[in-house]
């Protein structure tokens, strides 16, 4: 499916040499830039902030699409704005204001993206579908990757495909996406797949794995 969208992570990447990563998958034909924000509070491991986020902006020629696995998110908010992200995504999980969040998000220029743990239904994104240009559905436990696929969320992205109807929004699932799992999620209404341990298969600048290609065939 031509329609499908490619956004590896770089929480797999050589984190000593981004620019070169992020130029090598570039090359493959990715779509967007997945990028992980993590504060071992939300979540329990730590990446970075907006500083980094800043430093590798001019390296993206596609597209910075900034996860944050944070909480509170809406201090950070102008400042992951201003590093030059153009997707930002907040968790309904982390904090009782998710409406206000999303608000502050476009408020700040970006597009307004809603993460849904694996445990938080399809419903919770009823009275926000107005207000996102995406909803990413969270098929591992957020925190590391190369965790296992989470075969109960594909109902779920059945769910909210059926939800969003003609709404200009995308369906982006983030973890265990792998040359056996894309299709299922594709075929369930994904349109956008974040990959990073299928992607970068340890980190080496030298050998990008050709993930596109196998992407391409879905
Ligand atoms: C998990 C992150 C994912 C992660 C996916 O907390 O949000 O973006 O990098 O990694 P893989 O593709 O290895 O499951
Ligand atoms: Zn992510």
């Amino acid at each position: 499916n031509r329609n499908i969208k490619i956004a590896p992570s770089i929480l797999s990447a050589d984190f000593a040499n981004f620019g070169a990563e992020i130029q090598a998958i570039e090359a493959q034909g990715c779509d967007w830039v997945h990028v992980d924000v993590m504060d071992g509070h939300f979540v329990p491991n730590i990446t970075f902030g907006p500083a980094t986020c800043a430093a590798i902006r001019p390296h993206i020629k596609t597209v910075m699409d900034v996860h944050l696995m944070i909480a509170p998110v809406d201090p950070y908010i102008d400042a992951f704005a201003q590093s030059g992200a153009d997707i930002i995504t907040a968790h309904v999980e982390a904090g009782p204001h998710i409406h206000r969040t999303l608000q502050a998000i476009r408020g700040a220029g970006c597009k307004a993206g809603l993460a849904l743990n694996p445990a938080t239904p399809a419903e919770t994104t009823k009275h926000l579908l107005d207000m996102v240009d995406l909803i990413c559905v969270m098929t591992v436990n957020p925190g590391f990757g190369g965790q296992k696929f989470i075969r109960s969320q594909i109902d779920k992205i059945r769910d909210l495909r059926a939800m969003i109807g003609d709404r200009p929004i995308h369906i982006e699932i983030d973890g265990g996406v792998t040359p056996e799992t894309a299709p299922l999620v594709a075929e369930a209404g994904a349109d956008v797949l974040v990959a990073g341990s299928g992607v970068f298969k340890g980190g080496s600048v030298d050998d990008p794995a050709p993930y596109g290609a196998n992407i391409t065939a879905i």
